[in-house]
């Protein structure tokens, strides 16, 4: 049988032809990249952790009505998504100051900020992907002063929301990675959340012991990453059956009808 046509391959996804018009399927691979590529490896299991976790935080977005690009996942790799046109505008929420924020302002990591921060970066892998402001997006015309309106509320929406989802169950929401896309329908146009939310692209910390549940363990040699992130799936309740010893990578889209 035939496979399905690649259409983009990023670091830690690849995105498949749908099975319809203005559907996609997205597969998460094991690959971890730190330093715009710089480091590489593959952490087996990961991609799989990452599928489950997306999709939970999606849908439990989609439920206090945060449109999002997430249809069904598929199996263990893949999910069904909507073919959206992805604003190339990385945002990032911070409540606690750690990463290149603590570098770039000498701000100690663990820092509580006064509110929560938003920051755009304009993405760009040639680039390093560099910050940004609304200023350049808008001038640009990367993304309108209308959807900077749309991405804005969203944003502070979804880290209010996920802040307390994971405050519930002992973790510490440090700061988060989301990217937006124009979804069409006919004339109409509306902004949703697309790509992922995973430990990959947040920072977790336990509660209690500000351990990292995270990309930051890949990122800083800590080790036990899988780990990490299972114990992510496990207090969201959606600890896959399989114990990570059967996350082996599988082949990408083979054979399916
Ligand atoms: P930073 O402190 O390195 O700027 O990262 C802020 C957040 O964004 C952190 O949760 C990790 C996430 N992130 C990504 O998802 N992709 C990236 O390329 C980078 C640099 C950060």
């Amino acid at each position: 049988m035939a496979r399905r046509r690649q259409v983009y391959e990023g670091k830690a996804k690849v995105l498949y032809e749908g099975p319809e018009p203005g559907t996609l399927i997205q597969y998460f691979k094991d690959d971890a990249t730190a330093f715009n590529n710089q480091k590489k490896a593959t952490i087996v299991g990961k991609g799989v952790l990452n599928n489950r976790i997306s999709e939970h935080l999606m849908t439990r977005l989609n439920e206090i009505g945060v449109p999002t690009h997430f249809v069904r996942r598929l199996n263990m790799r893949e999910q069904l998504i909507r073919e959206v046109e992805i604003i190339p505008v990385e945002v990032v929420i911070r409540n606690v100051a750690a990463g290149s924020l603590s570098t770039r302002l000498g701000i100690a990591e663990g820092t509580v900020l006064p509110r929560s921060i938003v920051e755009y970066y304009y993405k760009n892998d040639a680039l390093g992907d560099p910050m940004v402001s609304e200023e350049h997006i808008t001038a640009f015309g990367w993304a309108t002063p209308q959807d900077l309106d749309d991405i804005l509320a969203l944003s502070l929406r979804i880290n209010d929301f996920l802040s307390g989802l994971f405050y519930g169950i002992g973790i510490r929401l440090v700061d988060f990675k989301v990217e937006f896309g124009r979804l069409w329908n006919g004339d109409d146009m509306r902004i949703v959340l697309a790509d992922e939310i995973s430990p990959d692209s947040a920072r977790l910390w336990d509660l209690t012991t500000n351990e990292k549940m995270d990309k930051d363990r890949f990122r800083r040699d800590l080790g036990n990453i899988i780990e990490a992130y299972q114990e992510v799936a496990r207090r969201l309740g959606i600890l896959p059956e399989a114990g990570v010893h059967e996350l082996r990578p599988n082949e990408p889209t083979k054979g399916r009808a």
